[in-house]
């Protein structure tokens, strides 16, 4: 479905009213498309353009050549309704994904009113001033603004501004490691284009990085580990738009070392010395969740962390039961962050005393 052309002057039904709506109607109107008029579950609170017609998902008639789905969260669950509707697959489209090389930029242009919103919510305007256009002071954050400017070149890679706990912790965290002289390298399993790696390499800038990933999309193994439903419809193809020459090259200049382990985690998992004073698992699935936190806790060094990301995100439910299994197993627990998708920092216990 993702490669498919539209040919030009076909009558195009859009589905969803959502903030893929903006975004849709400019790639069909590039592919000069007839747009005939938008649907959704339901009628839309948000002001539609006046010349766009809004058809009830039950009065849509077959009146058109293709329906094209102006979201890229919830493509899966609209495909199986309309396919349960009776429409057939070859009048699907996604107009969001067609371009994979723009898919990237297509949503970061379709989150940013989304986080924005939730950044002005969650922390005020005044926050937002401080992190992205550094002015005035930062004395209500726990970091000084020399520090804060680290955050302005790494965004997360799906969000227009900075999401401040999920960078402001790892800072944190990184402080406390160099003032107990701790030793030990870094790594990031589930790596995906590198881009919290990035920020990583700016924190540990004497650490060697070891990345895991299969940087080819979920492998088939651990999704089939899955219970849900939702994220195995998100299929191998997702997170498949990377390699490792793209993420090379965004961590050029890291002396400390890059170590690379392609391929499905844990067969890649190294058996050697190598101890590791800060880890980011961001698997999104609980296989590798799991056998991430068994083989990297051990590896752990005392004093050191694991970061755990999408903790407490309901859409990938498989990450909180692989921690909450870890957790039983060993007799340790989590402290959950306040970042967009609820991380969680487990540490292991320090061997010498804090004084
Ligand atoms: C959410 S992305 C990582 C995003 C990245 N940490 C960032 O912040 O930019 C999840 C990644 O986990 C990888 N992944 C999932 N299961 C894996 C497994 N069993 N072995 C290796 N990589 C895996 C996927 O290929 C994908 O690139």
């Amino acid at each position: 479905m993702e490669s498919q052309i539209i040919k030009s002057d076909r009558r195009v039904l859009i589905y969803g009213t959502g903030a893929g709506l903006e975004l849709t109607i400019q790639a069909l109107s590039e592919e000069n498309c007839q747009i005939i008029g938008v649907t959704d579950r339901k009628a839309s609170n948000r002001e539609l353009p006046s010349w766009l017609n809004f058809i009830p998902l039950d009065s849509v008639c077959n009146k058109y050549d293709y329906i094209a789905i102006a979201s890229l969260s919830y493509d899966g669950e609209i495909i199986d309704n309309l396919v349960g509707m009776g429409i057939g697959e070859e009048k699907i489209i996604l107009p969001l994904k067609m371009n994979k090389a723009d898919s990237i930029t297509l949503r970061k242009k379709l989150l940013r009113p989304v986080h924005v919103k939730a950044w002005l919510k969650f922390y005020g305007v005044e926050r937002i001033s401080h992190l992205t256009g550094m002015q005035g002071t930062c004395d209500c954050l726990a970091i000084s603004p020399v520090e804060a400017t680290k955050f302005k070149d790494f965004k997360d890679y799906s969000l227009h501004v900075p999401d401040y706990q999920r960078l402001a912790v790892p800072l944190l965290l990184s402080k406390r490691i160099y003032e107990f002289n701790l030793p030990g390298d870094i790594a990031e399993l589930g790596v995906y284009q590198g881009d919290f790696s990035a920020y990583l390499i700016n924190l540990f800038p004497d650490r060697s990085l070891h990345l895991f990933d299969t940087f080819s999309g979920f492998p088939e193994e651990s999704l089939n580990h899955e219970n849900s439903e939702k994220v195995k419809q998100r299929g191998r193809d997702h997170f498949s738009d990377t390699n490792i020459d793209i993420v090379r090259n965004k961590l050029q200049g890291h002396a400390a070392g890059l170590y690379f382990y392609p391929g499905y985690f844990p067969k890649t998992a190294p058996v050697d010395e190598v101890e590791y004073c800060f880890v980011s698992i961001d698997v999104d699935l609980y296989q590798p969740t799991i056998d991430g936190l068994r083989f990297f806790y051990e590896k752990l060094i005392p004093g050191g962390y694991l970061m755990i990301h999408d903790y407490n995100f309901n859409l990938y439910p498989g990450v909180k039961k692989g921690v909450h299994e870890f957790c039983d197993e060993q007799g340790v627990t989590i402290v959950p962050i306040a970042d967009f998708y609820g991380s969680a920092i487990i540490s292991k216990p320090l061997a010498t005393s804090f004084s």
